[in-house]
């Protein structure tokens, strides 16, 4: 098992004399520690060297201190919180502590109480909660055996949770909570001189462990012995209970298998099998669109991409490791190179310009892409291609031609760049405001926002950009069931389906665990009515708000009041308005944009305040 052979592993690291079990169950760990001096706790085992009771009460009795002590008792979050901090308060200076059961991986199999079945319980919480406020510890997770958490004294960036502590958000977020180790990253850790050698010593002592296998199988991949690879992830596959894992192996072995070439229905076969497995995930349909492309079977590399595009999402969770997989417009790309040779000649060239134009292409994929359109003679805009786009994803309301994009090209152009502004491709904003937010606050990652009037989760969308390339976390709410529907399929960070004008907006970002400083507030709800009755709602005496873009409609405001009433309201809230009059095309004055002056740097401010009354073309701000 692998839980005691990392146990061990780690007693001889540390030379470890004594050692502390809680939780005993049949003797299977604690029997097989290889260390001088172990107690055993468990209220429900009487058997030799056990002491008989719960570990709240063996810790208030006890005197000892333990090089290394194993916590796998009572696997609820607040029990396994107490037996951590007892346990740090009877551990030797260079001591650890092991926790069992940290990385469940079905929401069913932490739901507290046990209901049968296979169960790790909510233990992985108390971890959060340690790795949220403890910067003395040193703790990582290592992905063997369903999890196990590695604590010692040290230090740690305590890491932010800024989202209910659920398992829907611990799948997207657990790599950063729980700092989880792969088994070779773990052992390169340790300073293994020979990662293989460290890995075949542990997979004698855990043939059967699923990720011990697949760790193996990843190893070999990665030097190139891919006939190892394949068995070990077959291995995996077969043994894990966990159909990400699963997936993966399946993925990976058919990975290998085509680099091997002349095993093409082995490749096929593997690649289709995980599709069957986890049919709204895109890497399967990725992978085995392309085999079919290099196969030159058109019609199956066409139906394969179509397929993926409409079933699976744009941000599936994270896998163990990263695959040439090189996100969602590959399959838009398989799509439109296949798309050619079946005949579709217009649809692979809208397609081919949409990718070009619309998508953030790695170096490979853009120069294919542009060579493709060279190849197919360029192409020119036509009604099709309007409503290709309109019909995409449903996103595009707003014309493909309003909108007024930052590409990299423009790098050099930029009048107000920022740090990192090398990670944006191209921008998502109608009007520059995610270029303006990521401005003033110098290019922050971990930002957060509470976006009024959702729209589309990515075309022209202000926090997008926010969220896929800095790390934003925040909230976004629409009045259309559809919107918040297309937000919670495509994107990470939630949106709620409600009316922004009858929202109790402190419970909602309490709810939502927003901090009390917020970096970006949107407030875009037409009509300008709407936006300001909005606007009178916002708890701007409990929050406060880094940057602020308002949306007044002054074009479309046939009162021509709200523009007026917006600036009197926020200024007497204290907020500086710092742009005013903002336009994404001629004859569309739409919105003032205020800064929280106590929140954002002063000097940046004074760079690009202008409160004039002319209106102002946004690209022309920036560019
Ligand atoms: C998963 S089993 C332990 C498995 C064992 N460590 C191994 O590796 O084979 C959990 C054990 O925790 C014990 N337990 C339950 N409540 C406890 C508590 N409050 N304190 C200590 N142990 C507890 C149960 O009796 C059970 O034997």
């Amino acid at each position: 098992m692998s839980k005691v052979y990392i146990i061990n592993y780690l007693a001889k690291k540390i030379d470890a004399k004594k050692y502390l079990e809680v939780g005993i169950d049949q003797r299977a760990t604690f029997d097989n520690i290889d260390i001088p001096f172990k107690i055993g706790v468990d209220p429900y085992v009487d058997s030799p060297g056990i002491v008989q009771q719960t570990s709240d009460d063996f810790f208030i009795a006890n005197n000892e201190k333990f090089d290394l002590i194993f916590i796998d008792g009572l696997h609820h979050v607040d029990q396994v919180y107490r037996d951590i901090i007892n346990s740090l308060g009877c551990l030797n200076p260079d001591g650890m502590i092991v926790c069992h059961n940290m990385l469940p991986t079905s929401e069913d199999m932490q739901i507290n109480p046990f209901r049968g079945g296979m169960w790790t319980g909510d233990c992985w919480k108390a971890f959060v909660n340690l790795r949220q406020t403890r910067g003395d510890l040193e703790m990582f997770t290592i992905d063997v055996d369903m999890g196990l958490g590695v604590i010692r004294r040290g230090k740690q960036n305590k890491v932010r949770v800024d989202r209910e502590v659920n398992y829907e958000n611990f799948t997207y977020h657990k790599y950063d909570w729980m700092n989880i180790y792969s088994l070779p990253a773990f052992y390169e850790f340790m300073d293994e001189s020979n990662i293989l050698d460290a890995m075949l010593a542990h997979f004698i002592q855990a043939t059967e462990s699923p990720e011990v296998n697949f760790y193996m199988g990843s190893h070999y991949h990665k030097i190139g012995q891919t006939a190892s690879a394949v068995s070990f992830y077959l291995r995996a596959a077969e043994r894990t209970h966990d159909d990400l894992m699963r997936y993966e192996s399946l993925l990976r072995a058919g990975m290998c298998f085509n680099s091997q070439g002349c095993r093409n229905n082995s490749v096929e076969g593997m690649f289709q099998h995980a599709v069957a497995l986890m049919p709204h995930r895109p890497e399967g349909y990725y992978f085995l669109s392309k085999f079919y492309e290099e196969e030159k079977k058109w019609f199956s590399g066409y139906m394969t991409a179509c397929i993926g595009e409409k079933m699976t999402t744009r941000t599936p969770t994270k896998l163990r490791t990263v695959l040439s997989y090189p996100g969602y417009y590959g399959l838009i790309f398989e799509r439109a190179i296949t798309s050619w040779w079946t005949g579709l000649c217009n649809e692979s060239r809208r397609l081919f310009h949409y990718l070009s134009v619309y998508e953030p292409l790695d170096r490979d994929h853009k120069k294919a892409t542009v060579n493709n359109l060279k190849f197919m003679n360029g192409w020119k805009e036509d009604s099709d291609f309007i409503s290709f786009l309109k019909t995409k994803d449903q996103e595009l309301e707003v014309s493909a031609r309003d909108l007024s994009l930052y590409t990299n090209s423009n790098i050099n152009q930029l009048k107000y760049p920022f740090k990192h502004v090398n990670l944006v491709d191209r921008n998502y904003s109608e009007a520059f405001q995610d270029m303006f937010i990521l401005y003033l606050n110098k290019g922050k990652k971990k930002g957060t926002y509470l976006e009024i009037g959702a729209g589309f989760p990515f075309f022209g969308n202000n926090t997008y950009l926010l969220e896929s390339k800095y790390d934003w976390s925040g909230v976004s709410i629409d009045i259309e069931t559809e919107s918040a529907e297309r937000y919670l399929r495509d994107r990470i960070n939630t949106a709620v389906c409600r009316d922004a004008a009858q929202v109790n907006y402190v419970n909602l970002l309490e709810e939502c665990k927003m901090p009390y400083i917020i970096d970006y507030l949107q407030l875009d709800c037409d009509p300008p009515a709407i936006t300001y009755e909005i606007l009178q709602r916002i708890p701007f005496d409990k929050y406060s708000f880094g940057v602020i873009t308002y949306e007044h409609d002054y074009y479309n405001d046939e009162s021509k009041s709200y523009k007026q009433k917006s600036r009197e309201y926020l200024l007497s809230k204290g907020y500086e308005l710092i742009l005013t009059n903002i336009a994404p095309r001629q004859g569309c004055d739409y919105e003032d944009w205020y800064v929280h002056p106590q929140l954002i740097d002063r000097a940046l401010i004074d760079k690009i305040k202008n409160t004039d009354s002319s209106v102002k073309i946004a690209r022309d701000i920036f560019l």
